[in-house]
């Protein structure tokens, strides 16, 4: 069988010369579409999202984008082969402008950025509003559009996004999904860490339920919703 269009493969690893925090953990994602990571806090979640990035070793198991074996390149090697990642945390520079925080996204680049950025301002207009506001000032779902942008600024083939509606409304939320939604549709692959399990769910063609570094339940995401062992563990009923 054909490997999807990414994909991290019974990945096992920890952080420096630390224990292994991944077991075996196998995570993908195809064309255009969306896949969701789930689980309690410390599975392993946003670990095996640096895993696929690079920003961690893999010690065993390999990590391959439209069939090449990527396992030994650096994030930046990746961003290049078309991989964006948005990490949980610090996914932004808040002294500096909204338009500034995308520029920065495309530092990689050398062609014309401009049209790209008119596209974020289409898919996030009030990042256009505020393009010249620390991007400090903004509120934690703007902020999380920002991060999403700047992700965007490189042109990826997969975007992967590491709990992008934390501290967010449900409403905020609601519209990121949807945005999200739109992203995958233009044929960009979105690769998803979200705690709001059930409506990430709701949106994914691929679920996946990890417990302590290895994987728990995999399958579609309306598999997984309506699994009995799912829904009672990690649904909340
Ligand atoms: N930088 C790090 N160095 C060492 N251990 C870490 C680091 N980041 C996370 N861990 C450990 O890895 C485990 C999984 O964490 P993490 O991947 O952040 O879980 P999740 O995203 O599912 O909440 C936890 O035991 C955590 O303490
Ligand atoms: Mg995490």
């Amino acid at each position: 069988m054909a490997d999807p269009f990414l994909i991290g493969d019974a990945m096992s690893g920890g952080y420096g010369s630390g224990p292994d925090i991944l077991h075996g953990c196998t995570i993908a994602v195809e064309k255009g579409q969306i896949a969701v990571i789930v689980g309690p806090n410390g599975a392993g979640k946003s670990t095996a999202m640096k895993a696929v990035f690079g920003m961690l070793n893999v010690r065993d198991g390999a990590v391959r984008l439209a069939g090449e074996d990527i396992t030994g390149l650096t994030p930046q090697a990746r961003v290049a082969k078309g991989m964006g990642f948005v990490p949980q945390t610090s996914n932004i520079f808040t002294s500096m402008t909204v338009e500034e925080n995308l520029e920065m996204g495309a530092f990689l680049r050398r062609d014309d950025i401009m049209t790209t950025i008119e596209q974020v301002y289409d898919l996030f207009p009030i990042l256009r509003n505020k393009r010249n506001q620390a991007a400090g000032e903004l509120s934690g779902g703007q902020r999380q559009q920002v991060a999403v942008g700047r992700a965007l600024m490189t042109q990826p083939k997969v975007l992967m996004l590491d709990e992008p509606t934390a501290g967010v409304s449900p409403i905020v939320m609601d519209e990121l999904f949807d945005r999200i939604i739109e992203v995958a549709r233009t044929g960009i692959s979105i690769l998803m860490v979200e705690q709001n399990a059930r409506q990430a769910l709701e949106i994914a063609d691929k679920g996946y339920v990890l417990v302590q570094g290895r994987n728990a339940f995999a399958g579609t995401g309306q598999d997984l919703l309506a699994d009995p062992e799912v829904r009672k563990s990690f649904l909340g009923g």
